[in-house]
């Protein structure tokens, strides 16, 4: 009886402490540790974006919130979202690979999916999204996509979204993925995802849409393991501008088609002044020999040194079949002040398929060199009207054209 009491005293006193409702303002503060005991902020920042989601503004004020479980909030309507501290997301891998909420695309699934209309997310350049990442590499000792493994923010079903002024570090698995979502913008964000073990991280891309569009990115600085910025099946109305890409896949459409029973469409994507330092690749397609289109896109300004592959196109991405039986049409694709080095002598790898070749392809001020000035090689095949594309062919690009090259091609 006198237990009960105490406890029934004391928790209010926690509650009001952890989550202050003042109108429809909801504050949110992080929780002490006791006793060497993580605690977890979960259910006061869930009560937080169920009580003020509407018409409302949630704050999380700044120091360290323990997220212990994953959030599903997809009903906000006109909701400002501050966040100054950092979210920890837990070590409880088993719970994760449990837990993660589904996204459809693929089996992936994620950690947070926010949806709904008029949803506007603000870091200030304080947020700090901690997956803790490095357990995540470890664990996975390098292979592919695991089920569970929780993208970190997935905007689903959400519409008229603001996401502005957030650094992730340590990603647990991709960044952030949109999908059937539209109008969507996502400005100042920064992100780093290295692995200090012997294992990659894999596939902790920057951004992936997909089934979305009316996407508007702009000032992203991306460290991280696999595509900085990729537009996946069904992503139209692009534009993405000033991103800084290290180390990793730049400026991507794909992967999409491997459905042949359902089609991939991409259209109207415009990457603008984009840098990219030690990447893979800066500017580049892959597809599945499946059905859909890759119509009107245009890379634009961009700079880049150390480049593995600078520009590459392919119907049969990752060794996979059909690369000259594939009817998934890339066409009207501009490659415009394009300038920078490659680190082999391969400046662009461009093979269309066979039975429906690339068209309206169009190079215009693309200079690539050597980074060690060897003389470089343009691979081309199947691009209708190559004559006027603008392209230097200087040889066939062969189907099996590798993604990575580790030498001279
Ligand atoms: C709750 O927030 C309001 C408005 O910011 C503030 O005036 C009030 O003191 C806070 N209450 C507690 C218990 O922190
Ligand atoms: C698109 O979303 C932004 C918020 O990011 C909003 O200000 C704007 O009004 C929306 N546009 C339309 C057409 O609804
Ligand atoms: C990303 O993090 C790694 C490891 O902390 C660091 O070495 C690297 O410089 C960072 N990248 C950027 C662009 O800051
Ligand atoms: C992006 O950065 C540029 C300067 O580098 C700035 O002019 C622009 O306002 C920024 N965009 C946003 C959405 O903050
Ligand atoms: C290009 O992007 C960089 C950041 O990567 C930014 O500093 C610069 O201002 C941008 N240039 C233009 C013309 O917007
Ligand atoms: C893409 O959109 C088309 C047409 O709306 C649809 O048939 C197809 O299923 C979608 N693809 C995916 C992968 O959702
Ligand atoms: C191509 O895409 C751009 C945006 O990148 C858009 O402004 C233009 O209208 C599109 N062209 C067609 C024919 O749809
Ligand atoms: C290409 O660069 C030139 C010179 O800087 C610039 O005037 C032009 O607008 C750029 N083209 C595009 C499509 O951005």
């Amino acid at each position: 009886m006198k237990a009960l009491a105490i406890l029934a005293g004391l928790l209010p006193a926690l509650a009001r402490a952890a989550l202050n409702v003042t109108g429809s303002t909801c504050t949110v503060t992080p929780l002490p540790s006791t006793g060497g005991q993580e605690p977890d902020d979960t259910p006061q920042i869930l009560q937080a974006f169920k009580q003020c989601g509407t018409n409302g503004k949630i704050v999380l004020e700044e120091g360290l919130f323990h997220i212990g479980q994953v959030m599903d909030t997809l009903s906000f309507n006109n909701v400002d979202i501050e966040i100054h501290g950092t979210m920890r997301w837990s070590s409880n891998i088993q719970y994760w690979l449990r837990s993660s909420l589904p996204v459809t695309y693929a089996g992936r699934s994620t950690a947070w999916r926010v949806g709904g209309t008029d949803i506007r997310i603000r870091g200030f350049g304080k947020a700090l999204f901690d997956g803790q990442g490095q357990l995540w590499y470890d664990q996975n000792r390098g292979q592919s996509n695991q089920n569970g493994r929780p993208i970190s923010l997935t905007l689903w079903h959400a519409k008229n979204v603001l996401v502005d002024g957030i650094t992730w570090r340590q990603s647990q698995f991709w960044h952030t993925f949109v999908a059937y979502s539209e109008n969507i913008t996502m400005t100042n964000l920064d992100m780093n995802a290295t692995s200090n073990s012997q294992w990659s991280t894999v596939n902790t891309d920057g951004i992936d849409t997909w089934n979305s569009n009316n996407i508007f990115l702009q000032n992203w600085t991306v460290t991280c393991g696999d595509d900085c910025i990729s537009m996946k099946g069904n992503s139209t109305n692009v534009y993405a501008s000033n991103v800084h890409c290290y180390e990793s896949g730049c400026a991507v459409i794909g992967s999409i088609g491997s459905n042949a029973g359902q089609p991939d469409y991409v259209s109207n994507v415009y990457y603008d002044n984009f840098t990219c330092t030690h990447s893979s690749n800066a500017a580049w397609i892959k597809t599945y020999s499946g059905s859909g289109y890759v119509r009107n896109v245009t890379f634009a300004n961009f700079n880049f040194a150390d480049v593995n592959q600078p520009i590459y196109v392919t119907p049969c991405i990752y060794g996979s079949s059909g690369c000259d039986s594939s009817r998934l049409k890339i066409s009207d694709v501009r490659w415009i002040n394009i300038t920078g080095t490659s680190r082999y002598n391969i400046a662009s790898a461009i093979h269309c398929s066979g039975a429906a070749p690339c068209d309206g392809f169009h190079f215009e001020n693309v200079n690539i060199k050597n980074k060690d000035g060897k003389s470089t090689k343009y691979l081309c095949s199947n691009i209708a009207n190559q004559g006027q594309s603008g392209i230097p062919c200087t040889g066939t690009c062969p189907a099996s054209w590798p993604q990575q090259l580790s030498g001279d091609g």
